[in-house]
């Protein structure tokens, strides 16, 4: 088993605090166009500094034609009508660093929109100087597109141009084409990106795909996955072996970090969606990979305690020496945590988020145990629900707006908002949650004060304790003082012990508010869907 060890050192920001994902679309709306903005962020902060996190992470603002909502981006550095001015972010970014909070902002390298004035100049002629800049390729020998490879949207990954009569490649949808990140010139055009909004002071970069952006330079085939059931999205019918994750790649995070190394304090967070053995290889060797590759295992684990446990040590020993662990719990892709596994053991799963080592992730309104909210067939707005209809993968369900009254509107917008509120945010909605010491909010504020206070939890060891069935323990440790978590991920009783170990000391901090302030003693009698953060005397 592998112990994480106190080595003393002073940690960053980025270490030690919590990051909160906005989906700007769906968090505030301050002028009336039924969309969220960056006003409307704005005048959240008081919110978020009041729930306790320290770093907001923004999905895109930039110039789009709203294909993929954003991440297909006409213009990097501008900012899109839709959610204010530049000198909106502008007031946006002071405010939070005057709060004391971070800014992220979400930064798109694997593709443009198809009418950014690169791939327009790209798709111009076959002798244009920025042809280069795209993947573009012949059809193959028979006809048809070069090679089998598939969009993660559904279909080819390859569109065909009857103007210049190639095909390009596109990860997503048509109207994304991909960069060709070979590309020297395609390199320096995205570093100046990135220093062009580091410059203004933004704190760091969650960097979209990051898994996809060099490919095969020989395009071969992708192998078919034999493990592909009708019920898997179809781009799982291949295995990108060949389309994604290629060893090039770190070179080019390397790149990027050393671009984030010339400013002082900054964050680079890379999206890879990767088995732990290797996701870790993002974190490079010595300084040259992402401070965080987003670690996804408990999005993308069953809710089975035996399973959790043993990733966590899996991920814990995969770490490289100088690497930060981090755990995400939801984002604007996956279906939210209290939809997965029901409002109450959500409340098991905030308590394993902010206790784990490593910074944590948390996507806007899993504070409030916001729900996926069932989208009628004609409000579909992702356009992957609209490519493979019916199947489950649109992404509307969890991109809902984010409640903050009990007003027409839920206090996001004075109109109809895009997509529709939840049902029941009458009385979920966060001002109602505010007054209530039992609700999902006031247990996010304690945890996330809780961490804050506690070196144990946001800097100190971790150790797993053996326990069975739906149970799972595990230490958090900072010189003397030892925090023993114990969660039911079951919804069953369940009798906890830890013979050699203890669990008797001070509950400070439980998924059931009558536990809190409670002495515990030898063993510890769980309810179905509780946990516990015991203080447990110096050994
Ligand atoms: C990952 C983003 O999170 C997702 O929302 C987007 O559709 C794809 N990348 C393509 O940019």
């Amino acid at each position: 088993m592998h112990e994480s060890t106190n080595n003393g050192s002073r940690k960053h920001w980025w270490q030690t605090g919590v990051v909160y994902q906005v989906y700007p679309r769906s968090f505030q709306d301050s002028n009336g166009d039924g969309v969220g903005d960056l006003p409307g962020i704005l005048g959240r902060l008081d919110y978020l500094q009041g729930l306790g996190v320290d770093a907001i992470w923004i999905s895109p603002v930039y110039p789009s034609p709203m294909d993929d909502f954003g991440y297909d981006i006409s213009d990097y550095t501008g900012i899109h009508p839709l959610f204010g001015t530049m000198q909106d972010f502008d007031r946006l970014l002071a405010e939070t660093h005057r709060r004391g909070l971070k800014l992220i902002l979400d930064l798109v390298p694997n593709h443009t929109s198809d009418q950014h004035p690169w791939f327009r100049a790209s798709r111009a002629s076959r002798n244009h100087p920025k042809r280069d800049w795209y993947l573009w390729r012949d059809p193959a020998p028979g006809g048809g597109p070069p090679n089998n490879w598939l969009s993660e949207f559904g279909g080819s990954a390859w569109a065909w141009d009857e103007q210049t009569v190639q095909y390009y490649y596109h990860a997503y949808l048509t109207q994304q084409p991909d960069l060709n990140w070979r590309n020297p010139e395609v390199q320096a055009a995205m570093f100046d990106v990135m220093r062009f909004w580091l410059d203004k002071g933004v704190d760091g970069f969650r960097v979209d795909v990051m898994w996809h952006m060099v490919k095969d330079d020989q395009f071969r085939n992708n192998p078919v996955n034999p493990d592909y059931t009708p019920t898997m999205s179809p781009y799982q019918q291949l295995i990108p072996a060949y389309s994604a994750d290629q060893p090039e790649v770190h070179q080019v995070v390397a790149m990027m970090r050393a671009v984030m190394d010339e400013y002082p304090e900054r964050v680079l967070i890379g999206e890879i969606y990767l088995p732990v053995d290797r996701l870790v290889a993002y974190y490079g060797t010595g300084n040259s990979g992402a401070h965080l590759p987003f670690n996804f295992a408990l999005i993308s684990l069953p809710w089975d305690a035996r399973q959790i446990a043993r990733t966590i040590d899996q991920y814990e020993g995969a770490l490289p020496p100088e690497g930060w662990p981090n755990w995400v719990l939801g984002n604007h892709d996956r279906p939210r945590i209290a939809t997965r596994v029901g409002r109450d053991q959500a409340r098991v799963a905030a308590l394993l988020l902010l206790t784990l080592r490593g910074t944590p992730t948390m996507y806007y309104g899993d504070e409030l145990g916001m729900q996926d909210v069932p989208i009628p067939p004609e409000l579909v707005q992702d356009p992957w629900e609209k490519n493979v209809p019916g199947l489950g993968f649109g992404r509307d369900p969890v991109r809902t707006p984010m409640p903050w009254d009990g007003s027409t509107h839920g206090g996001f917008s004075t109109v109809t908002p895009w997509l529709p509120l939840s049902p029941d945010y009458g009385h979920t909605h966060a001002a109602a949650q505010r007054e209530d010491p039992a609700s999902m909010l006031s247990l996010y504020r304690s945890l996330l004060a809780l961490r804050r206070r506690e070196p144990a939890l946001h800097a100190g060891s971790y150790a797993p304790v053996p326990a069975e069935g739906n149970l799972l323990a595990y230490i958090r440790q900072w010189g003397e003082s030892r925090l023993l978590v114990v969660l039911n991920l079951g919804p069953a009783p369940a009798l906890f012990e830890a013979p050699g170990i203890g669990t008797a000391g001070d509950v400070v901090a439980a998924t059931h508010p009558e536990r809190s302030g409670k002495r515990v003693g030898e063993g510890i009698a769980l309810n179905g869907n509780e946990g516990v953060v015991v203080r447990l005397a110096p050994s």
